[in-house]
Order: C-alpha cells, then structure tokens, then sequence
C-alpha cells in the first residue's frame, strides 16, 4: 500500500541552517496493516506524513502508494486516497458551521458547486453516520460544531473522514489533546472504523501505552530513522518494560559504536 525506498529529507540544505530529519527511511506498509509510530520530539514523525501525504517532497529516495510512483505528485492528487487527522480537535471541523454542513462540505459524493442545500437524503444519510457514533449527536445535527467538546469534535472529524474511504489513514497523535476518557472513546472509534473498513492506518501517538495496545506493527523513530520495527507475534507479546529495554539496548549499542570510532 505504501513503500517508502530510502526516504531522506533535508531541510535548508547547504546552509548554516541545513538539518537532515529522515535519513535512508525504508518502510513497506500493507493493505490492511495498522502501525502505531512512537518517537520523542523531532523525531521526524509528522514529517513522515508530510511525505506520504505529499504536503512535503523528499531530498531523495522514492514513494510508490499502491505500486504508483508518486513522489512528486502534489498533495491535492494523492487527496482522495488519504484521510489525515491532526491533534487538534478544532482543525477537522469548521467551528461556525452546522454538524450536518460539515458533513455536506467535506463529502466528496454529491457535492456539487455552488453549495444549494442539503437535501433529504443526505441528511438522513448524515443523521445514520453520526447516528453510529452512538454519542447521541444525531439529535445536534443542526447546532454549530463550536458547541461540541474537543472529543465530540474529533469523533466527527475521525467519521467524516472514514466517510469518504480513504486507502490511507494518517493519525498524528489524534487523541492527545483529549482528557483520558475522551481519548479512551475516541481510540475506540478509530479502531471500530479501522477494522470495519480495513484501513491502512498509520498512528502517531506518545502514549506508549496505546501504540502497545493498538494495531499489528509498532515502530518507534528516532533522529529520522526507524529504531525498532515490531509486528506479529513479537508485538502481542510486547510490553512497556520490554520496548524501553530494546530502546536502551539500541541507545546504548549507538553510544559504544560512537566511542569505537571516536578512538581511533
Ligand atoms: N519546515 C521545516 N523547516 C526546518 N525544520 C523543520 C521543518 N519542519 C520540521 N522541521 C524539523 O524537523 C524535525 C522533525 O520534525 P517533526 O515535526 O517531523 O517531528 P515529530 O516527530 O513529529 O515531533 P513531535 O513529537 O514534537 O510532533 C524537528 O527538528 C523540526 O524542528
Ligand atoms: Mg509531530
């Protein structure tokens, strides 16, 4: 679904400023698959995205999204294949607007330019998908979205962007600015919508705990590299205590490499 061939990105390249933020990244992504990315600050996580979803392009390397090479490709023509939510909850809906507006405005089927008005059928049709969120916000389809809380806001922006069945799903620490419960009910949105529909869903979180708990395939960056790539069997098994043990292990394997040739 997504093959990244020695992805580096540099930004300001050949000046003081010059800083490599992915170096040689190599990733496949299957259909289906659902990683949960973890790494400290700067990592080079969202960055990732930005190449994926084409808002950046790589300094070298290849992007190929469903065996198409598409590394040049603008974001706007990779847009349909690609469902992105960010962390913050106001971004994914339009405050001032009605649910239902919202629903109209961001549904690629049956919008027509000049927006007239919703008709019927697509509101009961609108009315059914938030209805399925079982929030009780079938019954607020005609407030603003503003008068929504953060978690609210960010089940909607996760529904209207399934809607439109992405191949793609890019969350960038989508649950974070949410208090626990809240993020609690929206991880378990995403992982009804992921599984009902099969996503490809790539997860960035800093909650160790959920990129554990969550998808088939976890990977933690680290200064633009993948440090540790977990799946299957090995990732069922994982848990905190063994993730910061391989995290040490890498660091502290890095660290002597340094001294080696430092002594020479
Ligand atoms: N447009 C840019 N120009 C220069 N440097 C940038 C640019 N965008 C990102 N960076 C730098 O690239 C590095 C990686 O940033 P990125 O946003 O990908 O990190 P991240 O892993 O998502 O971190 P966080 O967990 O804080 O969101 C950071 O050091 C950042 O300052
Ligand atoms: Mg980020």
């Amino acid at each position: 679904m997504i093959e990244l061939r020695n992805i580096s990105k540099i930004f300001n390249p050949g000046t003081p400023g010059e800083k490599i933020v992915i170096e040689n990244l190599n990733l496949r992504v299957e259909p289906g698959d659902f990683l949960t990315i973890i790494g400290s600050n700067g990592a080079g996580k969202t960055t990732l995205f930005n190449l994926i979803s084409g808002s950046l392009a790589p300094s070298s390397g290849e992007i190929l999204i469903k065996g198409r090479p598409v590394t040049f490709e603008p974001e706007y023509r990779r847009a349909a294949h690609m469902g992105r939510i960010f962390q913050d909850p106001l971004a994914g809906t339009a405050s001032n607007m009605t649910l239902e507006d919202n629903m109209m405005i961001t549904s690629k089927k049956g919008f027509k330019w000049p927006v007239i008005s919703l008709n019927r059928s697509m509101k009961k049709r609108f009315r059914d998908q938030v209805q399925g969120l079982n929030m009780g916000l079938e019954n607020r389809m005609k407030e603003n979205v503003s008068s929504l809380s953060g978690g609210q806001r960010q089940a909607l922006t996760l529904l209207m962007t399934v809607s439109s069945n992405p191949d793609i799903l890019l969350l960038d620490e989508h649950t974070a600015a949410l208090d626990p419960r809240n993020a609690a009910m929206v991880m378990d949105q995403t992982t009804r919508f992921v599984t009902r529909q099969k996503l490809t869903t790539l997860m960035v979180t800093h909650n160790m705990g959920h990129a554990i708990e969550f998808g088939n395939r976890l990977i933690m960056m680290d200064g633009g590299r993948i440090i540790i790539d977990v799946q299957g069997d090995e990732k069922k098994e994982l848990t905190k205590e063994k993730l910061i043990q391989m995290f040490s292990d890498i660091k502290k394997q890095e660290f002597e490499t340094d001294e080696v040739l430092l002594s020479d």
